[in-house]
C-alpha cells in the first residue's frame, strides 16, 4: 500500500482558535521517523474540531514505503491532542478515518462533556515538551520492575501490547534481526543517501547521533556513516543497552497503526516523566521477511509495529519542529492510498 498527497492543503490565512492552535503544537511534539513530521492539521469551524491528516509528500520512502511508519506518526500526534483537549477541561471525541474513501483523513477530534483532567493526564501533558529520541548508550541503571508494569498497562488501554524482550535467546535473536536489517539498509547507497539526508537542523540534530550506532546490542541507523568510514565501535558499550521492548498490535490495519502511534506516544509520555527516555530500531520492520520472523518467533504472532530501547540518561537532544503555521491548513485535500 503506498500513500499519495495530491495537495499538502493551503497554509492557514484566517486566524486560527486558541484552541486550535494549542492543539496543533501539542501535536508536532510527537516522534516520526527521521522526524520527518508526516502530518497535517486542520480546524473544523472555530474551535469546534480538530483534523489530524497524513501528508504523504512527507513521508521517508525508502525507510516507509507502505507508510506505515507514518501514520504511527500521525498516532501519536493525535495522542498528544487528546492530552491536550483534556488541559482545556473537556474529553476528546475521537473518531477514526471519518471519511470512508480519504484515507489521509486519520482521526476527527470533538470536545465533548466538560471534565478536568485527572493526575496522570497532567503529567503526560507536562512531560509532552521534554520527551526526546536517545541514540546509544543508556545509564547503568535498570528501568524499574513497576515502571514497565505500569508502560505494559498504557500500551494495553490503547489497544496494544508492549512485550519485554529480555530472555537472552530472544534478545540475541532480535539483536541479529536488527543487524541484519541495518546491513541491507547500508549497502543500499540510495537508502544509505536517504539516511544521511536526513541529519540537519530540520531534521535529525548531528549531535543527537553522534554516538556510533553500532555502540549497543541493537544496531542503530547510521546517520552519520561511520561504518563507510570503518571507525569502530567501543565493546565497553554493550552492557549499556538498556531494557528492550517491542510493541504490537493483534491486526495490521490503518486503524492498528493509528492505535500504535497512540500507544507508542503514551508509553513514551509516561517513561519520560519517570526520566526514562527511548531510543527506537524500526530497521527490521522496514524489511517483511525479518517482519515476519519477529512476528511468529518474538510477539506471538501478533504484529510488530516498533522496536525500542527504554533506559535513563544524563544527556538530550532537542529536534526541531515545522513552525504551527506550516502545519495548521485551511483545508486539507483527499489522499488517496
Ligand atoms: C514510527 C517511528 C519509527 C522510528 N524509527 C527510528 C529508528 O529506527 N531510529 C532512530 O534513531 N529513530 C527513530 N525514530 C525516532 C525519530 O527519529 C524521532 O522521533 C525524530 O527524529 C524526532 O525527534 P524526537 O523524537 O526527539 O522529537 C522513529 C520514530 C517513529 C515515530
Amino acid at each position: 500500500m503506498s500513500v499519495s498527497y495530491e495537495s499538502p492543503g493551503r497554509a492557514s490565512h484566517v486566524r486560527p482558535g486558541h484552541a486550535a492552535l494549542h492543539l496543533a503544537r501539542a501535536a508536532s511534539l510527537a516522534p516520526s521517523p527521521h522526524n520527518s513530521q508526516p502530518w497535517l492539521f486542520a480546524e473544523e469551524g472555530h474551535d469546534h474540531g480538530f483534523e489530524v491528516h497524513l501528508h504523504g509528500r512527507r513521508q521517508v520512502m525508502l525507510t516507509d514505503p507502505g507508510g506505515r511508519e507514518a501514520v504511527i506518526a500521525c498516532g501519536a500526534a493525535l495522542f498528544n491532542v487528546r492530552i491536550a483537549v483534556r488541559q482545556l477541561g473537556f474529553r476528546p471525541a475521537v473518531d477514526l478515518l471519518p471519511e470512508p474513501g480519504n484515507s489521509g483523513y486519520l482521526a476527527h477530534v470533538g470536545y465533548a462533556a466538560h471534565a478536568p483532567a485527572t493526575p496522570e493526564e497532567a503529567l503526560l501533558a507536562r512531560a509532552m515538551p521534554h520527551r526526546h529520541t536517545h541514540r546509544g548508550p543508556f545509564a547503568p541503571e535498570p528501568v524499574p520492575d513497576i515502571l514497565l508494569d505500569e508502560l505494559r498497562d498504557h500500551a494495553r488501554a490503547e489497544g496494544a501490547d508492549l512485550q519485554i524482550i529480555d530472555e537472552p535467546e530472544k534478545l540475541r535473536l532480535l539483536a541479529d534481526l536488527v543487524r541484519t536489517a541495518e546491513d541491507v539498509h547500508r549497502a543500499d547507497p540510495r537508502h544509505a543517501a536517504e539516511i544521511v539526508r536526513s541529519v540537519g537542523p530540520e531534521g535529525v540534530p548531528v549531535e543527537a547521533c553522534r554516538r556510533h550506532p553500532d555502540a549497543t546490542l541493537l544496531a542503530g541507523r547510521d546517520y552519520l556513516e561511520f561504518a563507510r568510514y570503518r571507525i569502530r565501535p567501543s565493546r565497553r558499550w554493550i552492557g549499556r543497552t538498556g531494557t528492550v521492548a517491542v510493541l504490537s498490535t493483534p491486526y495490521d490495519s490503518c486503524t492498528d497503526w493509528l492505535r500504535s502511534g497512540q500507544a507508542l506516544q503514551r508509553v513514551l509520555l509516561h517513561a519520560a516523566a519517570h526520566n526514562v527516555v527511548a531510543a527506537f530500531h524500526t530497521q527490521p520492520l522496514e524489511l517483511a521477511a525479518l517482519r515476519a520472523e519477529i512476528r511468529t518467533r518474538l510477539v506471538g504472532g501478533r504484529f510488530p509495529q516498533v522496536v525500542l530501547r527504554l533506559g535513563r540518561t544524563a544527556r538530550m537532544w532537542r529536534t526541531s519542529r515545522r513552525r504551527t503555521i506550516e502545519v495548521l491548513v485551511d483545508d486539507a485535500v483527499p489522499v488517496r492510498w
